[in-house]
């Protein structure tokens, strides 16, 4: 689909902005924990922490209507059990839209898991897991999300690890009429986080603390009233992630990943579906 064909058929007004290392302060809005969330180095890096009285997180100021996003995370060291880190892409209200990487801490030496989820229409229940190649929290490394009209991918160092394909012409909804904000936060799940919530936080290390630097946000930016996502403010800027797919290798790389390192799969799942599998994992999703 051509990027003026997309724009007649989905009629909403943004404007495509390519951003390389954004600054933290120009993007981002922290949301809550008073002090807890930290924009540091003139807005190149953001830590949050985490402590027994509160969590931390902060969301984007634009909202977007598609767009292939980056950052880098270094996760919570050590005996991270009972935190989440969540970096996920959101709409407001009810029948929400919601494109999730949640980072579920561990006890020391133990793999954090890599849950993912995507809900279309307020309906999620598509939950998949896996366990990373390296440590997450010795050094930083990219989650990155793409999601255009015909698909959602999520990657990590540019290995994609999860593809959800527009389903729309099968009856499965799809997020793409309603803009979402990028959302990050650190906080405690120790009520289920950590080996289904038997471990929990150990306090006496708080506080927790995960860091992101190197944002780099491709997309369309819902601005009332604006021009259309196919004008391009920036001549050097392409727009080839509104088309992308996985090329043959990619998906090679991604039956790697899930072939090794995937420990629950929804569409794996019989036993909580009895009437059936979504009809999504009828392909592969
Ligand atoms: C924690 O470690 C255990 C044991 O290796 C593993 O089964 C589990 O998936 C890991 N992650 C979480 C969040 O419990």
């Amino acid at each position: 689909m051509g990027v003026s064909k997309l724009v007649l058929s989905t009629l909403f007004l943004a404007t495509l902005v390519v951003t390389s290392n954004a600054n933290f302060n120009d993007e981002f809005d922290i949301t809550f924990g008073d002090g807890r969330a930290r924009i540091l180095n003139n807005g190149e890096d953001l830590t949050l922490s985490l402590d027994k009285y509160s969590g931390s997180g902060f969301r984007s100021k634009n909202e977007y209507l598609f767009g292939k996003i980056d950052m880098q995370i270094k996760l919570v060291p050590g005996n991270s059990a009972g935190s989440v880190t969540t970096y996920y892409l959101s709409s407001m209200g009810s029948a929400h839209d919601e494109i999730d990487f949640e980072f579920l801490g561990n006890v020391t030496g133990q793999p954090y898991t890599l849950h993912t989820n995507v809900f279309a229409q307020g309906k999620g229940n598509r939950e998949q897991q896996f366990h990373l190649w390296f440590d997450p929290t010795e050094d930083f490394h990219t989650y990155s999300i793409l999601w255009n009209p015909q698909r959602i991918v999520f990657s990590v160092d540019g290995i994609p690890i999860r593809e959800f394909k527009n389903m729309e012409s099968k009856g499965v909804s799809f997020p793409k009429d309603q803009p979402m904000r990028v959302y990050s936060s650190l906080w405690n799940a120790d009520d289920w986080a950590t080996q289904g919530g038997r471990v929990k936080a150990d306090w006496s290390k708080a506080p927790f603390t995960a860091s992101f630097k190197a944002y780099k946000a491709e997309a369309c930016v819902w601005a009332w009233g604006t021009s259309s996502c196919g004008s391009v403010s920036s001549p050097t800027s392409t727009s080839d992630w509104l088309n992308q797919e996985l090329d043959s290798a990619s998906l090679e790389r991604m039956n790697w990943v899930q072939k090794n390192y995937m420990i629950y799969n929804y569409c794996a799942d019989v036993q909580r579906f009895p009437q059936g599998l979504p009809t999504e994992c009828s392909q592969s999703s």
